[in-house]
């Protein structure tokens, strides 16, 4: 699996997974804009995939995106291809991503998540990640309250 910053040509297979996990999915061009906007950080994992003709083709199997204000960076995306969950690939996109916070001067990355977004909470977690509180009716669709996580990066304690 390589992972790498998302370019333009792969937003079809990017939309495509947001529009199979999401009720309100972005379409393609909001994540086109986002690749035109200094202060957003988009990746994707990408897999090569061999065909029934023995051709290899690159497909791109997750991705996570990142809004950056200062030295605060907010998820605004993350979805791994359905039939390829739970094979290390989301959590290799979020520790990517937080360690490139510090290149990108961010301390501190915020989130929601659905309440009962289990997979999603124990990811973030896993990553650092702790909730700071929740925010009423945040989501529609089904209408439900969103977590806010925060994580912070380690900064060193002066001595
Ligand atoms: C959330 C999501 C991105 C996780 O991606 P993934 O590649 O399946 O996750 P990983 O395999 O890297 O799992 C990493 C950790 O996440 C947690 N996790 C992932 N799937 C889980 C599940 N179904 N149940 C409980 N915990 C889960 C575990 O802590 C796991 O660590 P472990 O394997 O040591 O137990 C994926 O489930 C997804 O695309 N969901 C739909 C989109 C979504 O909800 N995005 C978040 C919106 S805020």
């Amino acid at each position: 699996m390589i992972l790498r910053r998302m370019e333009k040509r792969d937003v079809p297979q990017v939309a495509a997974i947001e529009r199979s996990t999401f009720s309100q999915p972005w379409s393609e061009n909001a994540f086109l804009e986002s690749l035109t906007n200094n202060y957003a950080y988009f990746l994707v994992a990408q897999e090569q995939v061999a065909n029934s003709a023995g051709d290899e083709a690159a497909v791109i199997v997750g991705y996570v995106g990142m809004y950056i204000s200062f030295e605060e960076g907010e998820i605004t995306n993350v979805a791994v291809a359905e039939v390829l969950r739970k094979n290390g690939i989301g959590e290799a996109l979020i520790r990517r991503l937080l360690a490139d916070a510090p290149k990108l001067g961010v301390t501190r990355i915020v989130l929601e998540v659905r309440v009962s977004n289990a997979p999603a909470i124990r990811l973030y977690e896993k990553c650092g990640f702790k909730e700071i509180g929740i925010r009423k009716g945040f989501y529609d669709f089904p209408k439900e309250d969103g977590s806010i996580m925060v994580w912070e990066s380690e900064t060193e304690q002066e001595v």
